[in-house]
């Protein structure tokens, strides 16, 4: 990682960079734990994965809907209401024959300010990064293919570059007008926490989880 000056000129750290590398060992831990690039990845196991996505967006959302509902400038300003997908979530797995109606119930504490809405969401949004190598991924399964192409891991198809560019704009904004860089980094790090503990026992395939070479992050602008 690149030094940030310090002294009376020095720009202020920028948050989107403490995002990623505050969050990027749970990141790998929750991708190790989905194994989702898996060659071996099959209709029963990404159904299983999508159950427990499913579930924790939905009590995600819950929270973050809450908490809109408080802080409706600032839901406005990043756009929340166009960012919702648990329901893209449902119908992914109805597809793969699962049952999206009785989603396992999952706590996921609703946010108590917006630096903590901000850094649940810098998760949320973010899979939708890694959700275009996923779909890279499930469109070479030949096991998949009765399924039809899925849709929540990467909702935004080519506005995907726009909407994180948005995101990260709308963070900043918040920060520069006050926000707690920590704040949202300490929510983001929980958040990743929660998601990679409700899915640790997901059922595994043959190969079993972290098998194959491991993406990094490196690619996005932060
Ligand atoms: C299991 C499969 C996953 C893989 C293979 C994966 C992979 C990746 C990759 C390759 C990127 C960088 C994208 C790019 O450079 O264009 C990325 C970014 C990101 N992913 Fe994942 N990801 C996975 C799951 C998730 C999940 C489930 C979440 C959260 C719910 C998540 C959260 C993020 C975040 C927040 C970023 C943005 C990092 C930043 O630039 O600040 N990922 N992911």
């Amino acid at each position: 990682m690149t030094r940030q000056p310090t002294g009376p000129d020095a720009a202020p750290p920028d948050v989107m960079l403490a995002l990623r590398t505050g969050t990027a060992g749970e990141h790998q831990e929750l991708e190790d734990t989905l194994d989702l690039l898996d060659p071996a990845l099959d209709a029963v196991r990404l159904a299983a994965v999508l159950a427990r996505m499913h579930a924790f967006w939905v009590r995600a959302e819950d929270g973050l809907d809450t908490w809109a509902r408080t802080h409706p400038g600032d839901a406005a300003a990043v756009d929340w209401a166009a960012r919702r997908r648990a329901g893209l979530f449902a119908a992914d797995l109805a597809a793969l024959g699962g049952d999206p109606t009785a989603p396992a119930p999952v706590e996921v504490p609703a946010p108590a300010s917006t630096d903590e809405a901000l850094g649940a969401m810098y998760v949320l949004e973010g899979s939708t990064l890694g959700g275009v190598f996923i779909d890279r991924h499930l469109a070479t399964l030949p096991g998949l293919a009765q399924a039809g192409p899925l849709t929540a891991f990467s909702p935004y198809g080519e506005q995907t570059g726009a909407r994180w560019a948005a995101f990260r704009r709308a963070v900043r904004d918040h920060v520069a007008r006050g926000g707690d860089p920590d704040a949202l980094v300490a929510a983001a790090r929980r958040t990743f926490r929660l998601m990679a503990s409700w899915c640790a026992d997901v059922q595994q395939g043959a190969s079993g989880p972290a098998s194959g070479p491991t993406t990094t992050r490196g690619g996005v602008p932060a």
